[in-house]
This record gives C-alpha cells, sequence and structure tokens, in this order.
C-alpha cells in the first residue's frame, strides 16, 4: 500500500499548484494508442515547476511516460538531479495512478528518496507518497560505485587474461 487516498481538498497550496501544472500537461499528451492522457509535473528548488506528458510511439516501447517527461525536461532545462522538490502525476484511472517501472527507476534516479510524490485521478482523489516508497531498495549509482573500487575488486578471469596479454 502506498497510502491513504486523501481528498484533493486536503493538498497545501504549493502541493495543489504543482498538481494543477500535472494536469496542464497532460492535456499535452500524445496518444494515439493508448488513448491514455497522463501528465505529471516537478517542482525544482528555485520554485519553478516543469510538466511532462506521455508521448507515445508506433514502436510502442519507446513510448516516454509522463513522469520521465516532466524530469527530463527538467533536467534539460538545467535542474539539477537530487535537488528536486515534490512531483505530481495525474490520471484518468479509478484510484490514484500509480508510475510504471521505469518511471519509478528514473524517479529513484533523479530524486531524493524521501521527496513527496503526489498521486491523483480526475475524481479529485489524491495519495501522498515518496520516492522510496515507490521503489523501495532501488538500484543506485552507489551500488555501481561499490562495485568499481579497486580494494574490493577481485580480478575476473577476463581480467587476468587482459593484463596478462598486456604484459606480453
Ligand atoms: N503512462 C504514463 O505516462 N504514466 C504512468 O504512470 C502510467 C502509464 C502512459 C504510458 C502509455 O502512454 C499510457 O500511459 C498507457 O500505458
Amino acid at each position: 500500500m502506498l497510502g491513504m487516498v486523501i481528498d484533493q481538498a486536503s493538498l497545501s497550496e504549493i502541493e495543489r499548484l504543482v498538481l494543477q501544472h500535472a494536469g496542464q500537461a497532460r492535456e499535452h499528451a500524445y496518444v494515439p494508442y493508448s488513448k491514455f492522457q497522463v501528465g505529471a509535473a516537478v517542482l525544482a528548488e528555485d520554485g519553478q515547476i516543469y510538466g511532462g506528458c506521455n508521448i507515445e510511439n508506433a514502436a510502442y516501447g519507446s513510448t516516454n511516460c509522463a513522469e520521465r517527461s516532466a524530469l527530463y525536461h527538467a533536467v534539460s532545462r538545467g535542474m539539477k538531479p537530487g535537488t528536486f522538490r515534490m512531483l505530481a502525476v495525474i490520471g484518468e484511472t479509478e484510484r490514484p495512478i500509480t508510475p510504471c517501472g521505469a518511471c519509478r527507476q528514473v524517479i529513484a534516479e533523479l530524486c531524493p528518496p524521501e521527496m513527496p510524490v503526489i498521486l491523483a485521478n480526475l475524481q479529485g482523489q489524491v495519495m501522498r507518497t515518496t520516492v522510496s516508497a515507490l521503489l523501495p531498495g532501488a538500484f543506485t549509482s552507489q551500488a555501481l560505485e561499490s562495485g568499481n573500487r579497486d580494494e574490493d575488486h577481485e580480478p575476473s578471469s577476463k581480467d587476468r587474461m587482459r593484463s596478462e596479454g598486456e604484459t606480453l
């Protein structure tokens, strides 16, 4: 369970504003295949809000979800990964929409773990959650760093073959 469903009326002013931007971005969704419009918006630390919508493709796998569009929009405008303050997502679902697995991974990469995420539907239902609640135990850059530490690195047979080759 990601969180309790609450009414949109109980949101703070800033939460409502970010969600409003997500709703506006949703209007731009390019969804000729699913006809399922999604909007997202991310709040940057300087107070700016960046929206994004889902953009589909005839090669279905090339579709970009609204959450990733919003985050890529913000990063492309110079916002630094790790500095975001809030993300909101809205779609026409029975209960507040929940991000797909690929988006959860991207959200975990670009947003702080405790950052609030507001999930909503068009009926005014909202759920408040966080990045880490969406993807507990995410694979992150820390795992890559620990794997690359020289002192931890047991040379594989490939590595040994390579270094032996170099000395010949
Ligand atoms: N989609 C999103 O944009 N965000 C979500 O949270 C769920 C799914 C999009 C992808 C595709 O364009 C359509 O919704 C149907 O899956």
